[in-house]
């Protein structure tokens, strides 16, 4: 099965597709995460990419399709791969289309997680991650069992992203408002759709993902 989790910064897309990644053994494909890594690699990607993350922008839409496509080609996503924070734009979304029909493949489910804004903020500034194994943290709605110490691996460094602070969100907000949500009625149109409530807790925003995909 592929999917898409659609929503905002801050919507839980990362954190929930961790999950359906061990329970369903289909491969998270993020962007933001592949673009990150591009970045900290000093990749040529990387070098044209870092400014735009930083001011909060989306980096153009040949980049981050050309990784997509190169992507979904390896082995491990030939069972099913779950798209966090791609497609983003309109453009994203047809070449998405087109890829995958010329890769004789499908996309069965997009799932919005809807959210209201100005708890975002809080979401993002408060979250951080594993130095190791990239485990997500929140400093009030996720903390680790022994304060400071990674539940998964024991790590005792945590970083944050660069581009998690205010400001930047709000801008990250106002790119999804206008570039990002078209693609709510798009896929309407498509009757991929499905919504859900990603205000509610982490656990329960993950029954409400078990029953669309359950359903698929
Ligand atoms: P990306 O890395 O995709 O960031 P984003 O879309 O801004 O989303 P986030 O990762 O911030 O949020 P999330 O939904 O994953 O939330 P999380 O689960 O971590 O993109 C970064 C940048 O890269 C973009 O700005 C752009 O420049 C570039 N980029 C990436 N893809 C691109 C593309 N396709 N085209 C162009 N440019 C692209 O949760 C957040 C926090 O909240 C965590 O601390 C978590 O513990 C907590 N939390 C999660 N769920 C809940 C809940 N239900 N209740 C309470 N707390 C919760
Ligand atoms: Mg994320
Ligand atoms: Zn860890």
């Amino acid at each position: 099965m592929n999917l898409i989790l659609l929503g905002p910064p801050g919507a839980g897309k990362g954190t929930q597709a961790k999950r359906i990644e061990e329970a369903r053994g289909l491969v998270q494909l993020s962007t933001g995460d592949m673009l990150r890594a591009a970045v900290k690699a000093g990749t040529e990607v990387g070098m044209k990419a870092k400014a735009v993350m930083e001011a909060g922008e989306l980096v153009s839409d040949d980049i981050v399709i050309g990784i997509i496509s190169d992507r979904v080609d390896e082995p491990d996503c030939a069972d099913g791969f779950i798209l966090d924070g791609f497609p983003r734009t309109v453009a994203q979304a047809e070449a998405l289309d087109t890829l995958l029909t010329e890769k004789g493949k499908t996309m069965d489910v997009v799932i919005e997680m809807q959210v209201e804004d100005d708890p975002l903020v809080g979401r993002i500034t408060g979250r951080s991650t594993c130095a190791k194994c990239g485990e997500g943290y929140h400093d009030e709605f996720k903390k680790p069992k022994v304060e400071g110490v990674c539940d998964k691996c024991g790590h005792t460094e945590f970083s944050r992203r660069a581009d998690d602070n205010e400001e930047t969100v709000r801008s990250r907000l106002s790119a999804y408002h206008a570039q990002t949500a078209p693609l709510i009625g798009y896929y309407g149109e498509k009757g991929t759709l499905k919504s859900i409530d990603g205000m509610a807790a982490i656990d329960d925003v993950t029954a409400q993902i078990n029953a669309v995909l359950d359903a698929v």
